[in-house]
């Protein structure tokens, strides 16, 4: 059984069928990366399974066990987090603080707002915030812990992002597009940030543009395309693939 099945999901938006019959399994412990033209699905497809928008039709399911309809909450519960596309950081809060409120989805909220408020005023909430530091050092962001978000580079930013979906402690993570407006020296650096998380255990979907680092670090690929399945393989399958060289990567050759 893999610990991911998603068969036959659509989502339609009035007449726009954002993802249309899509069918796909997700082995643990691979990283998965979802590609295809802007405006595809990737992104829905994303708020489809971590529970933000409830599929039109079709199954999801975890471990075997239906999750489709279930809240975000439901879901880190049950060890899914995200990041998001566009960046969604507390900017008047320091970095650290940012990665704490990762964990409040799995833990007590009152605990963390003490914390929060009142730091280091307990050893639980120390411990807290020292484990929140870790996650920061383990991506790269260990000199910035008590920064506020507001003074950090975009590129920091993205991988505080990431930081505070580790701190949910998932199995399953979902990256949209963590690269995305990066440098290529920070885009090789996020590139190793995937493999290290999904050497950690964490199994991880990928949407990224950036077609070095997909086919880089991606046991398997699907291929989206105005919300359809059109592909689906290994990196060597998917880059012979005359369907995707047509619709997709021949325009970015
Ligand atoms: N909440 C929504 N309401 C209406 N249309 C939406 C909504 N979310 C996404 N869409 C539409 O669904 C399609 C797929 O969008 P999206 O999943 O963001 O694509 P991608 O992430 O692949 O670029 C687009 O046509 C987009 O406009
Ligand atoms: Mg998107």
């Amino acid at each position: 059984m893999s610990m991911l099945e998603v068969k036959d999901l659509s989502i339609h938006f009035g007449g726009v069928k954002a993802v249309q019959n899509v069918t796909f399994n997700i082995d643990s412990g691979i990283v998965y990366s979802v590609i295809g033209p802007n405006g595809a699905g990737k992104t829905t497809l994303f708020n489809l399974i971590t529970g933000v928008y409830k599929p039109t039709t079709g199954e999801i399911k975890l471990d075997g066990e239906a999750i489709h309809g279930k809240s975000p909450n439901q879901l880190a519960e049950r060890g899914v987090a995200r990041t998001f596309q566009n960046l969604q950081i507390c900017m008047n809060m320091s970095a650290v603080e940012n990665v704490m409120v990762g964990a409040h989805l799995r833990l007590d909220r009152n605990l963390v707002k003490a914390a929060l408020r009142f730091p280091g005023l307990k050893k639980r909430d120390r411990d807290l915030r020292d484990e929140a530091a870790q996650l920061m050092d383990f991506v790269g962001l260990g000199q910035y812990v008590e920064t506020r978000a507001d003074a950090m580079s975009y590129g920091a930013l993205k991988r505080l992002e990431i930081a505070r979906a580790l701190a949910m402690k998932p199995r399953l993570i979902f990256l949209d597009e963590p690269a995305a407006g990066l440098n290529p020296k920070e885009t090789i650096e996020v590139d190793h940030l995937v493999r290290k998380i999904a050497d950690s255990g964490v199994t991880v979907v990928l949407v990224e543009h950036d077609m070095k680092m997909v086919m880089n670090l991606s046991d398997r690929i699907l291929v989206l395309d105005y919300g359809k399945k059109l592909a689906e393989g290994t990196g060597e399958e998917i880059r012979k693939n005359p369907d995707v060289i047509a619709a997709y990567l021949g325009a970015h050759a």
